[in-house]
This record gives C-alpha cells, sequence and structure tokens, in this order.
C-alpha cells in the first residue's frame, strides 16, 4: 500500500484531506521541521511493526495520531524515545535536522524531547518532589533553589489543580489513572520540552480530569513546543485541536487531513479508512502528484 503522509519538500508541505485535496500549507512555508521520519521500518523481536512510517512536525504544530489498538502507535512512541527492544531497520528520524536514531534515550530528554507514557510506571520510595527536581536539573543543566523550584512547582501544580500532599507521595505509586495523568503533564510544564509525545493521555481519564489535563497541554502549546497527541479516540480532541491528524494502521499512516478529520473517524470509526476506494484512490493520486 502506498504512503500518504508527505515529508516537506521546498518549503512546502502536501497535506491529505479526506476529500484527497493537496494542499500547500502556507502556516509551514517558513517554520522548520522539529521531527522528520521518513520511510521509518522498526521490528520488535525480528517482528516488523512500524512498516514506512513518514511524518513531518513543525515548530509549534499538534499532530494527532490515531488508529486502532494494535495498529503500532506506541511502536511508534517507544521508538522515539529510544526503546531499546524498538530497532529500527530502516528510515531515518531527524529531530532537529539531527539523526535521532543515534542518540541515547537520556540524551533525547536532555535534547527536548518528552514522551509520556501509555502505562506510567510506579517508582515506590522516591517522591514526586524528589524526582522532578532531579528531572529538571537534568533536562536544563543547572539546578535550581529549593525556593525557586517550589515556586515554579506551585503554580503548575495550582493550574492542574493538584494538591500540595501530592509531592511527598511515590512517583505513581497508588495512582490513580488522573493522578498519573496530571503528574506527566506536571513534568512536561517543568521540563519545557520541544517535543512532546503523549500516548494516550486521555486514557483513564473521567470527564474532569480529561479538561483539566487538556487545559494544562493547551496552556503549554505554542511556537516553542510541538505535539505528538497519540490517542484511540477523539474525546481529547474536542479539547485539544490539532493542526493534523493522522491514521494509523498496521504500521502505516493511510490518512492524514486537517482537524476535521478526528470528528469523521469518531461518526465513522476505521473500517472506512481502507475499505472505501474513494480515501485509496484520492490518496493514491496525491501521491502520484507529489514531488
Ligand atoms: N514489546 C513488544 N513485543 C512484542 N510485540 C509488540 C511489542 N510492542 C508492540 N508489539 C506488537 O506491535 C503491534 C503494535 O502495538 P502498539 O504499538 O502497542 O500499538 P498501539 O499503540 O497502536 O495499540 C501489536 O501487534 C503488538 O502486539
Ligand atoms: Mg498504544
Amino acid at each position: 500500500m502506498p504512503n500518504f503522509n508527505f515529508p516537506a519538500a521546498a518549503g512546502w508541505q502536501a497535506k491529505i484531506v479526506p476529500g484527497g485535496r493537496r494542499l500547500p500549507n502556507e502556516t509551514m512555508s517558513q517554520t522548520k521541521p522539529i521531527l522528520a521520519i521518513k520511510n521509518l521500518h522498526v521490528s520488535v523481536e525480528d517482528k516488523e511493526i512500524l512498516k514506512g512510517v513518514s511524518l513531518t512536525i513543525n515548530a509549534g504544530e499538534v499532530h494527532a495520531l490515531m488508529g486502532r489498538t494494535g495498529s503500532g502507535k506506541s511502536t511508534l512512541s517507544y521508538t522515539l524515545m529510544g526503546h531499546p527492544r524498538y530497532k529500527v531497520t530502516a528510515g531515518q528520524i531527524l529531530y532537529k535536522g539531527e539523526d535521532l536514531t543515534a542518540m541515547p534515550a537520556d540524551a533525547r530528554a536532555r535534547a527536548g524531547i518528552y514522551l509520556a507514557f501509555q502505562y506510567p510506571v510506579a517508582i515506590p520510595g522516591v517522591s514526586v518532589s524528589n524526582f522532578l527536581r532531579a528531572a529538571v536539573k537534568a533536562r536544563r543543566g543547572t539546578e535550581l533553589t529549593i525556593k525557586e523550584f517550589r515556586k515554579e512547582l506551585r503554580e503548575q501544580m495550582n493550574r492542574l489543580e493538584m494538591k500540595d500532599d501530592f509531592l511527598s507521595r511515590y512517583i505513581n505509586d497508588g495512582f490513580s489513572g488522573g493522578e498519573k495523568k496530571r503528574l506527566e503533564i506536571l513534568q512536561m510544564s517543568l521540563l519545557k520540552p520541544e517535543l512532546a509525545v503523549l500516548d494516550e493521555t486521555d486514557s483513564g481519564l473521567d470527564i474532569d480530569a480529561l479538561k483539566t489535563v487538556a487545559g494544562g497541554i493547551n496552556a503549554m502549546t505554542g511556537p516553542d513546543l510541538s505535539v505528538l497527541l497519540i490517542t484511540h479516540y477523539q474525546r481529547i480532541l474536542n479539547y485539544i485541536t490539532p493542526q493534523f491528524v493522522h491514521v494509523m494502521q498496521e504500521g502505516r499512516i493511510v490518512l492524514s487531513g486537517g482537524s476535521e478529520l478526528a470528528h469523521e473517524l469518531e461518526a465513522r470509526g476505521y473500517d472506512w479508512v481502507t475499505q472505501e476506494p474513494a480515501a485509496t484512490t484520492d490518496a493514491a493520486v496525491a501521491q502520484a502528484l507529489a514531488p
């Protein structure tokens, strides 16, 4: 199957909408890609999971990656973070023009990539407060004074409606789904990444927690932050509006569009994406036109 997602080329990028039209994207012409994934193939234990993913994210853009369970979304996020089990067998990942695949996971984090996992791990014995302070030091390279750190922490915690006693608890130990996700967003707000990959940040959240978490993410978006929001459901996209929506199926991005595509997926499910001849034909035509 052809890959319907085009890398940026010579100052503009193709954008495929469900109708198959190819639009020059004015907002992209002045920006440089923060992330450029080109024909990425990834295997886990010799099984190929990603089969040629191409995706370009420019500075300040919010992209949603949607798709059924098992389509390869989390595999892409682990690969971006440099998990040793996920082997890049072909293709390229460029972060700010630099080859990411050669960079160890900790260097990626220091370089400004933040990954919120679908299943955050508990770290009994390490308090939230100590963990966050160490993480901020590692990312920024300088240590904040306790006073500075507390001040910044308080501001962010107020925004996320988190209570003070949270700080002395152990990382994710006995946390509710909502608490885990709030901690991720709190951590992100302190680390100030340039690229955030948020894997199913909406899972396990009730509607109030979802609104708070989405509000936290929205407060951070802007020209200095690009977001790849991975989600199975359209729900969180009622609160965070991506400029681009991509659909992954069987390790490939099979359709890309604007935010309206998320609503279409919500209404129609995922089957039509590959079953409908029109979607395939339009995309194939668009690819044939690609530079
Ligand atoms: N560590 C792993 N070991 C073996 N298979 C894996 C591993 N991680 C993912 N897979 C397989 O890769 C496919 C894609 O999984 P995943 O990336 O988690 O999809 P998604 O996040 O879209 O639900 C699935 O078939 C899954 O079973
Ligand atoms: Mg997943």
